[in-house]
């Protein structure tokens, strides 16, 4: 059994839209929903953990009980840091669960391509989680701004979500970074820190983290074009009508 975590209890200070961005619309539909039900079309996972902050519980399952199309789901209540969320969301995963996935909820472009890649190489390995190779040139850089540092590029890879693990090896390295109260940016860095062996899976540069405003146009751009090619692929005698009903298509994702 898999099951896939969401952390969204976030407050997106950097999306400066007063509220949780996660709640801001793509296309006609939250970005919470866009997620789920992005994992809810793959057959591999079998439910689905939603954690967001305690006071927006009931607001979240009211939202939820009226999408069609979702996979069995929890809503609980998260924590102060990413981290102390996805450690709550552990907290309700099924003892019969053996693969566990964390996929933040502002990354809604996710391709089902992805999740399955990262989802295979987690059952095989124990630890798996979606990159990139980076595109830019990065160096490390001092507090007065001297360049101390340009590691190789080729060495260099953007690390995304999903994150994938045998369930009680994401158990033991939460519980042990609770322990040494340590706190780090992706769940992978807490399975490194017990010396386990973590596998990049090759992803898809779409699969953004909505984090700042462009970042939407960017993604409701990309959900356009994906609709583009699905009206490109179909027999031309049906395309134009399809064509006029793109956005109805929009509403429906
Ligand atoms: N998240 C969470 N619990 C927190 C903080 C973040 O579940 N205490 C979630 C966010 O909701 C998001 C994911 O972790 O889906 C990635 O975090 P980030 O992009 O940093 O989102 P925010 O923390 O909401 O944004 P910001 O840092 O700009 O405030
Ligand atoms: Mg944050």
């Amino acid at each position: 059994m898999i099951t896939a975590i969401f952390p969204a209890a976030g407050q997106g200070r950097r999306m400066e839209a007063g509220i949780n961005k996660v709640f801001l619309e793509l296309c006609g539909k939250p970005i919470l929903v866009h997620t789920l039900l992005a994992f809810s079309r793959c057959p591999a996972i079998d439910d689905l953990i939603v954690v967001v902050a305690p006071e927006e519980v009931g607001f979240i399952k009211k939202i939820l009980c009226a999408i069609p199309g979702l996979k069995p789901y929890q809503v609980v209540a998260g924590g102060s840091e990413r981290q102390y969320s996805v450690y709550n969301g552990l907290a309700h995963v099924s003892t019969e669960t053996e693969l566990v996935l964390v996929h933040d909820a502002a990354r809604p472009l996710v391709p089902q391509s992805v999740i399955e890649a990262v989802a295979a190489e987690a059952a095989k390995s124990g630890a798996a989680i979606a990159a990139v190779p980076v595109k830019d040139t990065i160096k490390v850089v001092n507090e007065d701004k001297a360049v101390l540092q340009t590691p190789s590029r080729s060495s260099l890879w953007m690390i995304q979500t999903p994150q994938g693990f045998r369930r009680d090896l994401l158990v033991q390295a939460y519980q042990k970074a609770q322990l040494d109260a340590f706190v780090g940016t992706d769940d992978a860095s807490l399975v490194e820190r017990l010396g386990t062996s973590v596998k990049v899976v090759k992803s898809d540069y779409r699969n953004i983290k909505l984090t700042t405003p462009e970042d939407i146009l960017i993604a409701e751009a990309f959900l356009r074009s994906e609709v583009s090619e699905m009206v490109k692929t179909l027999p031309a005698a049906i395309s134009s009508a399809v064509h006029d009903i793109k956005h109805k298509i929009f509403k429906q994702r």
